[in-house]
């Protein structure tokens, strides 16, 4: 991905600052990035919030989406329903790095309440620093949007 690269951010409640502190990273890095919120510190809804990110990367308004909740898991089911979007949780760099490569994954989730920022701010770099392999991955990945219908 260039510098060009819109990213989309988004959480639900349970670690805003930490999703702020991503957002600034990846911003640092080059990227352009949308932060959708929320900003309350307040219970919310992780679904709308990844439905929410989810829709502008299958719309191309964004080219990748980074999403928290407290396990990553929940607003990452919510994303996954969007067709075309390919999201994994990740708690660890290989993961982060295969799921480009290997995946086009096209979101990161991760959890917030899993994970501390150091590691959430070393995923982010695995998962934006890697490229898509193509070739063999490609027809797998094809295989993963034939599903969708
Ligand atoms: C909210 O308490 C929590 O359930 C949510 O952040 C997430 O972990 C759900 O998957």
């Amino acid at each position: 991905m260039t510098s060009k690269t819109r990213i989309i951010v988004s959480s639900d409640h349970a670690d805003i600052p930490m999703r702020q502190t991503i957002a600034a990273h990846i911003e640092a890095k080059g990227y352009e990035v949308v932060d959708i919120g929320p900003t309350l510190n307040e219970s919310t809804h992780y679904p709308k919030h990844g439905e929410a990110a989810a829709l502008s990367v299958a719309s191309g308004d964004c080219q990748l989406g980074v999403i928290l909740c407290g396990t990553g898991q929940g607003i990452m089911m919510a994303a996954n329903k969007v067709k075309g979007i390919r999201c994994g949780v990740c708690s660890d760099t290989f993961s982060a790095r295969m799921i480009r490569e290997h995946n086009d994954a096209n979101m990161l989730s991760l959890g917030a309440r899993v994970i501390g920022m150091g590691l959430a701010l070393e995923i982010v770099d695995a998962f934006l620093d890697a490229e898509f392999e193509g070739g063999r991955h490609g027809t797998r990945v094809d295989m993963i949007t034939a599903i969708e219908g």
